[in-house]
């Protein structure tokens, strides 16, 4: 039993919780190695016993993050997944973002939950086109981001042209916090900066929580017995210039604006525990949150938190959805009444989950900082509010404009119930937007996308979760603008022949453009017409 809101035991209790809280995403291009890493912080914080391990995972593709049937044979991660593990006192979330710009809308809302990303690198590969898009998103939250640079245990880019490589791709400063030693497929260990201290690798164990490691200071000369010449006189160059150079400004990092840097390799576990120890450190407890009420923190007297994420079926032995919420603050218990903004009504809070990939737990009490999945019947929207104190919205998460468009139907009519059930259910989860066009005089049913491989997704998840085949036609349009203002009915307005009309699933008029031009064009051609190129959820709107 918790106690008792605006109580002292009660703000006691929260406090010692919300310090031992650290919430965070993870984004990378797919394979520099995510999934490996996600594994290997679990194996440390002992939630896994074994690393699904890299041998076993090449055989079935399936690693514990991931639980979807498309990501397996695509092997690529499609939707994100939470997972909560401890270590060293703290109590970690970790949430697992798409690593393709397909799903960048996804990554987006994730963030939204999270207080830092790490951005995980190839070290052979450095900055890849999936790390910039999927970098721009973190930078849209200004989130303080931590750069893991892995796979240093093959041939990689030499460490001062990675960091050149952040800033001149990225257009963020870099600090090293440790330093590789031996960058041509011959790693050595790192060199904490802080410390001074050397850590050599003696042997890798892929399975293992330790691996065998020497820590000497860089200046002991015992050093020389255990580290050969070459590498200690390079060492000791570098290190001088890392020196000389800016040091680490924790107030920069947590603006976002100095990205720590760590070098190491997860398939070995090689640096992965120092990375670890290192980033709970500089990384934020749970930070507060922007509502229409003000600024919410998390040791706020009342209980609050947003839905982030959505998801149906997540495992089809349960059938069933999750809404996935961000406590922002207070103390949550099983069972607690809350008012919920969507519906303007208390519900309580049944059946609350904590996720270990497939595996979920039941969850007694959760605080702020924590990642929960609530059993949904049907009531929770992108972006709702649940507080047990003042009634309050928390900033909108915004819907990003879908770039392609595709009429669908389904293949056979008779299935027409599951089809509209199925895209009603994926559009909830925010993965595609639905358009419902009349001018043709009849009715056409689209779907909208940010990027392509949702349209595959989209796809599977009918014939697998609602058995319903789908029958799919690409639509020339690549824009979509939300009517706000118009000077007459929509119908009458002046548009291009390649341009349409439609509504979204709210009701609400949208104009269709092939281009910017027509775009253009609609605007200058209709005097007071005013677009607005996203959607965001709105309160009226619930
Ligand atoms: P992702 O989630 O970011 O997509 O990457 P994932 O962890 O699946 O890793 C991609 C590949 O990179 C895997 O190879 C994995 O073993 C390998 N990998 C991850 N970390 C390291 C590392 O530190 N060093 C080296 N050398 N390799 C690493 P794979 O299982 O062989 O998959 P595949 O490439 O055959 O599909």
């Amino acid at each position: 039993m918790l106690p008792e809101q605006n109580t002292p035991a009660y703000a006691a209790l929260v406090h010692e919780q919300v310090e031992k809280r650290r919430t965070f995403a993870i984004i990378s291009h797919p394979d520099a190695g995510k999934t490996t890493l996600t594994e290997k912080l679990l194996l440390y914080g002992g939630a896994i016993r074994s690393a699904g391990s890299v041998k076993a995972r090449k055989t079935d593709k399936h690693a514990t993050s991931d639980w979807m049937d498309i990501e397996k044979q695509r092997g690529i991660s499609v939707t994100s997944s939470a997972m909560q593990f401890e270590f060293d006192g703290y109590h970690i979330n970790i949430l697992d973002t798409p690593g393709h710009q397909d799903f960048s809308e996804d990554t987006y809302r994730v963030l939204v939950a999270a207080d830092a990303a790490v951005m995980l690198i190839d070290a052979a590969k450095g900055v890849e086109a999936q790390t910039i898009k999927l970098f721009k998103v973190c930078r849209m939250r200004s989130i303080p981001i931590f750069t893991f640079v892995n796979k240093m245990d093959r041939a990689a880019k030499d460490p001062f042209a990675l960091m050149q490589e952040l800033e001149e791709v990225l257009g963020i400063r870099s600090c090293p916090v440790n330093w590789p030693i031996g960058v041509d497929g011959d790693f050595q260990g790192v060199c904490h900066l802080d410390t001074r201290e050397v850590e050599l690798y003696t042997g890798g164990d892929h399975g293992k929580r330790q691996v065998e490691k020497t820590v000497l200071s860089l200046d002991d000369p015992a050093l020389a017995d255990v580290l050969a010449e070459g590498y200690r006189t390079r060492l000791s160059d570098e290190m001088e210039l890392l020196e000389a150079g800016e040091p680490f400004d924790l107030e920069a990092v947590r603006a976002g604006r100095l990205t720590p840097m760590f070098f190491g390799s997860a398939v070995t576990n090689f640096g992965v525990e120092p990375f670890l120890e290192r980033f709970l450190q500089y990384t934020p407890p749970p930070l507060p949150r922007q509502s229409d009420q003000g600024v919410i923190g998390p040791e706020s007297p009342f209980f609050t938190g947003f839905v982030f994420k959505i998801q149906a079926n997540m495992n089809p032995a349960h059938r069933d959805r999750l809404a996935f919420m961000r406590i922002v603050s207070g103390a949550f218990e099983k069972g607690m009444e809350v008012w919920h903004s969507g519906t303007n009504k208390p519900v309580a809070l049944k059946q609350p989950q904590q996720f270990m990939a497939d595996e979920r737990e039941a969850v007694e009490e959760a605080y702020a900082g924590d990642i929960i999945g609530l059993f949904d019947p049907g009531i929770y929207q992108l972006g709702d509010t649940l507080s047990t104190g003042p009634k309050m919205h928390y900033e909108n998460i915004p819907v990003f404009a879908p770039e392609f468009f595709n009429r669908v139907r389904p293949k056979d009519s008779l299935k027409r119930k599951q089809f509209q059930k199925g895209i009603t259910q994926l559009a909830e989860e925010g993965a595609i937007q639905t358009f419902l066009r009349t001018e043709t005089g009849r009715e056409e049913f689209m779907v909208g996308v940010v990027g392509v491989l949702q349209f595959e997704v989209l796809e599977h998840r009918l014939r697998t979760e609602y058995q319903a085949e789908l029958v799919m036609e690409p639509m020339p349009f690549r824009h979509v603008r939300w009517v706000t203002k118009t000077p007459k009915p929509v119908e009458d307005l002046k548009l291009t022949s390649t341009s349409g009309r439609a509504k979204d699933s709210r009701g609400r008029d949208v104009l269709l453009f092939e281009n910017e031009w027509s775009i253009r064009l609609a605007c200058e051609n209709n005097e007071g017409l005013v677009l607005a190129e996203t959607a965001t959820r709105t309160a009226e709107d619930t």
